[in-house]
This record gives structure tokens, sequence and C-alpha cells, in this order.
């Protein structure tokens, strides 16, 4: 799994996210020793901590240097994690997943009755933080995780459907993923004393990454090992989940035709390498690319007026880092 921070240039950050694995571990604290330790169970498996990474550092647009971040900053960036946490565990039960962060899943140890409540209990912990951060901040995490939903039914929604259009995977993804990513950098932007206008921008650099980041993560899935993962790959297609360069692929002539026929139903591994490689006969995978550098030039313009803060420039790396990633990987 790469536990590399596409925020790695940002001198103080280091020292600020070890203040949020202390707060991380305080807010999942109770008196119920096995939900404390369900809670705690991917808090410890580590991750890259890119939504606090992006909370801390919009907090950090305002001014031209880095300081350590204010203690409420610390607290945005523990409450979108825990939401992202939360997510995970809901996630990885819809999703029968046995692996993540490179550890066993929390429903695979515990079952899913188990990561159900544990996730709702991170959510809850979650709001009682944001609420502590005002009723602005408190709003803004209460509707993203009505997104969250949103972005997953659709999913369901289409699940094994080879009719599955692409403007319903693109609002899946801004529900499931984009909508978070906005409301770290929004955050981030409220409790560190922004002005609407530069807030408004990074909630947009944050939607637009968002979009990138999980275009990107489908990707992934299509072409990375397990290894890399830190999860088993190509499970989306197993899962019926057909992303955007699959829902490419299945536009695309024989290729499309012969993919189809493979797909709408559960598939073993045999039918999911062969499916893979149609993908990538198709051209979808290449054509996907291209979105994601499109979403993530789209969050670089909506840099433009930070250019000479710490945090706007940190940010931008941020986007170049994630076309990087994915230039790399397509051959
Ligand atoms: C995984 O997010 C879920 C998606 C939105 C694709 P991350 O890739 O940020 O996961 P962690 O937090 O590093 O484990
Ligand atoms: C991750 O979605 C969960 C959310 C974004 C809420 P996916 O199912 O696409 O991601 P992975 O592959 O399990 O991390
Ligand atoms: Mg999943
Ligand atoms: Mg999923």
């Amino acid at each position: 799994m790469s536990t590399a921070s596409p925020l790695e240039q940002v001198p103080t950050l280091s020292s600020d996210l070890t203040r949020v694995e202390e707060q991380l571990l305080v807010a999942v604290q109770t008196d119920n020793a096995l939900l404390q330790d369900i809670a705690a169970h991917l808090i410890s498996a580590g991750g890259k901590r890119v939504r606090p990474g992006f909370c801390i550092t919009s907090a950090a647009a305002a001014s031209a240097d880095f300081a350590p971040a204010e203690h409420e900053v610390i607290l945005g960036a523990v409450a979108v994690e825990l939401v992202h946490q939360g997510s995970l565990y809901h996630d990885d039960v819809m999703d029968s997943a046995t692996t993540r962060r490179t550890v066993e899943s929390v429903n695979s140890k515990w079952g899913n009755h188990q990561a159900i409540l544990a996730g709702d209990f991170l959510l809850g912990r979650a709001s009682e933080i944001a609420a502590s951060l005002g009723v602005d901040v408190a709003a803004l995490l209460a509707s993203t995780i009505s997104q969250l939903c949103d972005g997953q039914i659709r999913e369901l929604e289409y699940t094994y459907r080879t009719d599955r259009t692409e403007e319903s995977y693109l609002k899946s993804i801004d529900g499931k993923t984009a909508s978070l990513l906005a409301a770290a950098c929004r955050i981030g932007g409220i409790v560190g004393g922004l002005d609407e206008e530069r807030i408004d921008h990074l909630t947009t650099f944050g939607r637009a990454y968002g979009m990138a980041f999980q275009v990107v993560d489908d990707i992934l899935d299509l072409t990375a090992t397990d290894e890399e993962l830190g999860k088993p790959a190509g499970n989306d297609m197993i899962e019926g989940v057909y992303t955007l360069p699959v829902i490419r692929a299945m536009a695309h002539g024989e290729v499309g035709a012969d993919l189809k026929q493979l797909l709408g139903r559960p598939i073993d591994t045999t039918a999911r390498d062969e499916a893979r490689e149609l993908v990538k006969q198709s051209g979808g995978l290449k054509s996907a690319h291209a979105d994601a550098r499109r979403y993530a030039n789209q969050a670089n313009d909506a840099l433009r007026s930070f250019a000479d803060t710490a945090g706007g420039t940190a940010l931008k790396a941020a986007a170049d880092h994630l076309v990087d990633k994915v230039e790399n990987l397509i051959v």
C-alpha cells in the first residue's frame, strides 16, 4: 500500500499529523472495551491521512508561511478522518472486503453487525467533535455524511448493470468520495478563519481533487497488484462495480460487446483477468486517465488566487503528485 503523503513537502505537517493520531485515539475512547477495540482498529492500521492533511493545509492557505496548526484545526482534521473511517467500515461490509490498509478488515475480523455499529460510532464521535467547532462545521459534516450515503446508494443501484452510465458513475463518486475531500478543505478554511470567497475556492479544489482521486483509485483497481493496493486488486468488477474505464470500454465496438458478454453477473478471477485485458485493449484506461488529469487541472485552477500562500502551494503540489502517480502507471 502506498503510504506516501501527497503533502509531504509541508514542513509542519508531520508534527500536526502526530497530533491528529493522538486525538483520533482520544476520540474513540469509551468504557466499552470491545467497542473501543473495534473502533481503533483502522486508526492503528495507518492510511495516508489525505483528508486531515487537506484540512490542515487548507487552514494554512491564509498565510505565506507554515506554522503548527491551531488545536481547532486538528479537531476538524480528526472529524473528517473519523467520517472517512466510518464510511470505510460500512464500505467493507458492502464490498465483502477481507483486507483494508494491509490488515484484516473489521467485518472480516469481528463480523458485519459489529462493523456497522462501530462505523456508526465513528460517525457519532465525528459529529460531536464537529459540533464543538460550531454550527457551520456541524451542518457541513452532517450534509457530507448524507452525500456519502447518496453516492454509495447510486453505486448499489447499478451493481452488475452493464447499462451503467457515465453520468450515474460521476454522481456516485461525487457523493462517495469528492464530497468528503471538499468538506475537509472547507472545514480547514472555516476553522482557519479564511474569507468566504477563499473558502469556496478551497471547496472547489477539494471536490475536483476528490473526483480525480476516485478515478485514479478506480484505474488502479484495474492495473495495480494486491501488494501495491494493500487490498485485493480487480475487486470492483468481481463485486459488479463498473467504473469509468469499464464503462468506456463497454461502449467500445467489438471489444465492448465481448466485455458486456462477460460482465453483468458475478465472475471468478479467471473471467476477471480476461475482462481486465479487454478493458486495456479498448483504450478505456487511457481515456479515464484523461479525465483524471482534467479533474486534477480543475483542482489546480481553483488554487489560482493562492499562489503566494504556503497552503495553496502545497495543495497544488498534491494535485500534481496525483497526476504523476497515474501517469507512471499506465503503459
Ligand atoms: C480510500 O481512500 C477510499 C476511497 C475514497 C478511494 P484512501 O485511499 O484515502 O484511503 P486511506 O485513508 O489511505 O486508507
Ligand atoms: C470507498 O469506496 C468508500 C467510500 C468512498 C465511501 P470504494 O469501495 O470504491 O473504495 P475501496 O477500493 O474499497 O477503497
Ligand atoms: Mg470498497
Ligand atoms: Mg465500495
